[in-house]
Protein backbone atom coordinates (compact mmCIF):
# COMPACT_ATOMS: atom_id res chain seq x y z
CA UNK A 1 0.00 0.00 0.00
CA UNK A 2 1.32 3.51 -0.68
CA UNK A 3 -0.09 7.08 -0.95
CA UNK A 4 -3.47 7.51 -3.80
CA UNK A 5 -5.12 9.96 -4.96
CA UNK A 6 -9.06 10.86 -4.75
CA UNK A 7 -9.71 13.67 -6.66
CA UNK A 8 -7.39 16.70 -5.50
CA UNK A 9 -5.79 15.21 -2.35
CA UNK A 10 -3.50 12.45 -0.95
CA UNK A 11 -4.16 9.91 1.26
CA UNK A 12 -1.86 7.40 3.01
CA UNK A 13 -2.52 4.13 4.47
CA UNK A 14 -4.04 3.55 7.79
CA UNK A 15 -5.98 0.35 8.43
CA UNK A 16 -5.19 -2.89 6.31
CA UNK A 17 -7.81 -5.06 5.12
CA UNK A 18 -6.01 -7.74 7.13
CA UNK A 19 -7.06 -5.52 10.70
CA UNK A 20 -10.63 -4.78 9.58
CA UNK A 21 -11.65 -8.22 8.77
CA UNK A 22 -9.85 -8.79 11.92
CA UNK A 23 -11.87 -5.90 14.02
CA UNK A 24 -15.19 -7.40 12.38
CA UNK A 25 -14.42 -11.36 13.53
CA UNK A 26 -14.25 -9.77 17.19
CA UNK A 27 -17.31 -7.36 16.62
CA UNK A 28 -19.49 -10.44 15.17
CA UNK A 29 -18.55 -12.82 17.95
CA UNK A 30 -20.24 -10.50 20.04
CA UNK A 31 -23.18 -10.08 18.51
CA UNK A 32 -23.07 -13.59 18.31
CA UNK A 33 -23.43 -14.33 21.94
CA UNK A 34 -25.09 -11.29 23.01
CA UNK A 35 -28.10 -11.93 20.26
CA UNK A 36 -28.28 -15.89 20.38
CA UNK A 37 -32.14 -16.94 19.88
CA UNK A 38 -33.11 -12.61 19.83
CA UNK A 39 -33.01 -12.53 15.68
CA UNK A 40 -31.97 -8.83 16.14
CA UNK A 41 -32.75 -6.31 13.18
CA UNK A 42 -29.55 -5.08 11.61
CA UNK A 43 -30.58 -1.42 10.05
CA UNK A 44 -27.32 -0.26 8.21
CA UNK A 45 -27.41 3.33 7.65
CA UNK A 46 -26.47 4.19 3.33
CA UNK A 47 -24.02 4.88 1.43
CA UNK A 48 -20.94 4.48 3.93
CA UNK A 49 -21.51 1.29 5.90
CA UNK A 50 -22.97 -0.98 2.95
CA UNK A 51 -19.32 -2.96 2.95
CA UNK A 52 -18.98 -2.78 6.60
CA UNK A 53 -22.67 -4.02 6.88
CA UNK A 54 -22.07 -6.79 4.18
CA UNK A 55 -18.97 -7.81 5.37
CA UNK A 56 -20.16 -7.97 9.62
CA UNK A 57 -23.53 -9.66 8.62
CA UNK A 58 -21.75 -12.66 7.17
CA UNK A 59 -19.94 -13.38 10.15
CA UNK A 60 -22.72 -13.54 11.81
CA UNK A 61 -23.68 -17.05 12.67
CA UNK A 62 -27.21 -16.44 14.70
CA UNK A 63 -30.40 -15.67 13.24
CA UNK A 64 -31.06 -12.02 12.44
CA UNK A 65 -32.51 -9.86 10.08
CA UNK A 66 -30.87 -6.70 8.37
CA UNK A 67 -32.22 -3.57 6.10
CA UNK A 68 -30.76 -0.43 4.84
CA UNK A 69 -31.42 3.00 5.22
CA UNK A 70 -29.94 6.20 3.43
CA UNK A 71 -29.71 9.77 5.79
CA UNK A 72 -27.73 11.65 3.73
CA UNK A 73 -25.27 14.60 6.13
CA UNK A 74 -22.47 14.52 4.28
CA UNK A 75 -20.46 16.73 1.68
CA UNK A 76 -16.38 17.20 1.15
CA UNK A 77 -14.28 16.82 4.32
CA UNK A 78 -16.50 18.57 6.75
CA UNK A 79 -19.51 17.44 8.15
CA UNK A 80 -22.63 19.89 6.52
CA UNK A 81 -24.37 19.20 9.63
CA UNK A 82 -28.01 18.76 7.95
CA UNK A 83 -29.69 15.69 7.99
CA UNK A 84 -31.67 14.98 4.87
CA UNK A 85 -34.00 12.82 4.98
CA UNK A 86 -34.17 9.32 6.18
CA UNK A 87 -35.38 6.68 3.78
CA UNK A 88 -36.48 2.56 3.92
CA UNK A 89 -37.37 2.03 6.94
CA UNK A 90 -40.26 -0.47 6.14
CA UNK A 91 -40.55 -2.67 9.25
CA UNK A 92 -41.93 -2.74 12.07
CA UNK A 93 -39.40 -1.97 15.18
CA UNK A 94 -41.89 -2.26 18.25
CA UNK A 95 -40.22 -4.89 20.30
CA UNK A 96 -37.54 -5.41 18.15
CA UNK A 97 -33.69 -5.78 19.52
CA UNK A 98 -31.83 -3.36 17.20
CA UNK A 99 -28.47 -2.91 15.96
CA UNK A 100 -27.70 0.34 14.21
CA UNK A 101 -24.51 -0.03 11.95
CA UNK A 102 -22.47 3.10 11.25
CA UNK A 103 -19.49 2.88 8.95
CA UNK A 104 -18.22 6.03 11.70
CA UNK A 105 -19.50 7.92 14.15
CA UNK A 106 -17.45 12.24 13.49
CA UNK A 107 -19.03 14.48 15.42
CA UNK A 108 -22.15 12.06 15.99
CA UNK A 109 -24.65 14.41 14.82
CA UNK A 110 -26.36 12.35 12.48
CA UNK A 111 -27.39 9.41 15.00
CA UNK A 112 -28.17 12.04 17.77
CA UNK A 113 -30.77 12.92 15.17
CA UNK A 114 -31.53 9.85 14.03
CA UNK A 115 -32.00 7.79 17.12
CA UNK A 116 -34.86 9.85 19.02
CA UNK A 117 -36.84 8.50 15.91
CA UNK A 118 -36.18 5.16 16.20
CA UNK A 119 -36.69 5.07 19.79
CA UNK A 120 -40.36 6.32 19.42
CA UNK A 121 -40.65 3.02 17.59
CA UNK A 122 -40.12 1.27 20.97
CA UNK A 123 -37.76 -0.92 20.11
CA UNK A 124 -37.01 -3.77 22.80
CA UNK A 125 -33.64 -2.47 22.84
CA UNK A 126 -31.27 -0.12 20.46
CA UNK A 127 -27.30 -0.79 20.27
CA UNK A 128 -24.83 0.59 18.10
CA UNK A 129 -22.19 -0.56 16.15
CA UNK A 130 -19.09 1.82 14.40
CA UNK A 131 -16.36 0.77 12.52
CA UNK A 132 -14.95 3.73 13.43
CA UNK A 133 -14.96 6.86 16.11
CA UNK A 134 -12.99 9.74 15.60
CA UNK A 135 -14.12 10.49 19.84
CA UNK A 136 -12.17 14.37 19.51
CA UNK A 137 -14.37 15.41 16.73
CA UNK A 138 -17.29 14.83 19.25
CA UNK A 139 -20.17 17.69 19.51
CA UNK A 140 -23.20 15.18 19.87
CA UNK A 141 -21.77 12.45 22.92
CA UNK A 142 -23.30 9.11 21.96
CA UNK A 143 -22.69 5.62 23.32
CA UNK A 144 -20.89 3.29 20.92
CA UNK A 145 -22.15 -0.19 21.93
CA UNK A 146 -19.39 -2.03 19.98
CA UNK A 147 -16.71 -0.08 17.97
CA UNK A 148 -13.82 -1.44 15.68
CA UNK A 149 -11.03 1.60 15.52
CA UNK A 150 -10.74 5.09 17.67
CA UNK A 151 -9.39 6.78 14.86
CA UNK A 152 -7.97 10.38 14.97
CA UNK A 153 -9.65 13.37 13.58
CA UNK A 154 -8.07 12.79 10.66
CA UNK A 155 -10.62 12.50 7.23
CA UNK A 156 -10.46 8.70 5.73
CA UNK A 157 -11.58 6.97 2.27
CA UNK A 158 -12.17 3.28 1.55
CA UNK A 159 -13.68 0.54 2.74
CA UNK A 160 -17.29 2.13 1.87
CA UNK A 161 -16.40 5.44 3.41
CA UNK A 162 -15.80 7.96 0.46
CA UNK A 163 -14.44 11.73 -0.43
CA UNK A 164 -16.80 13.67 -2.16
CA UNK A 165 -18.37 10.11 -4.43
CA UNK A 166 -15.18 8.67 -4.65
CA UNK A 167 -12.97 5.79 -2.52
CA UNK A 168 -15.69 3.34 -1.73
CA UNK A 169 -14.23 0.87 -3.15
CA UNK A 170 -10.74 0.81 -1.68
CA UNK A 171 -10.53 -2.30 0.32
CA UNK A 172 -8.71 -0.31 3.23
CA UNK A 173 -8.80 2.54 5.01
CA UNK A 174 -6.72 5.66 4.24
CA UNK A 175 -5.97 8.95 6.01
CA UNK A 176 -5.59 12.34 4.33
CA UNK A 177 -2.50 13.84 4.43
CA UNK A 178 -2.18 17.03 5.86
CA UNK A 179 -0.56 19.58 3.27
P1 LIG B 1 -21.41 12.64 12.04
O1 LIG B 1 -22.88 12.92 11.94
O2 LIG B 1 -20.61 13.90 12.12
O3 LIG B 1 -21.07 11.67 13.14
O4 LIG B 1 -20.96 12.06 10.65
C1 LIG B 1 -21.25 10.80 10.30
C2 LIG B 1 -21.17 10.57 8.82
O5 LIG B 1 -20.28 11.47 8.14
C3 LIG B 1 -20.61 9.19 8.59
O6 LIG B 1 -21.64 8.23 8.57
C4 LIG B 1 -19.89 9.33 7.27
O7 LIG B 1 -20.78 9.07 6.22
C5 LIG B 1 -19.47 10.78 7.22
N1 LIG B 1 -18.05 10.91 7.63
C6 LIG B 1 -17.58 11.35 8.81
N2 LIG B 1 -16.23 11.33 8.86
C7 LIG B 1 -15.84 10.87 7.66
C8 LIG B 1 -14.54 10.58 7.09
O8 LIG B 1 -13.46 10.79 7.69
N3 LIG B 1 -14.55 10.09 5.82
C9 LIG B 1 -15.68 9.86 5.12
N4 LIG B 1 -16.90 10.08 5.61
C10 LIG B 1 -16.99 10.59 6.87
MG1 LIG C 1 -22.43 7.27 6.96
Amino acid sequence: MSVIRVHDKSFEPYLSAGEISAAIKKIASSLNAEYEGKKPLFIAILNGSFIFASDLFKELTIEAEICFIKLASYKGTKSTGHIVTAIGLDIDLIGRDVVIIEDIVDTGKTLNHFLPQLRHQQPASMKIVALLHKPEATLFPLKIDYLGFTIPDKFVVGYGLDYDGLGRNIPEIYKLIDS
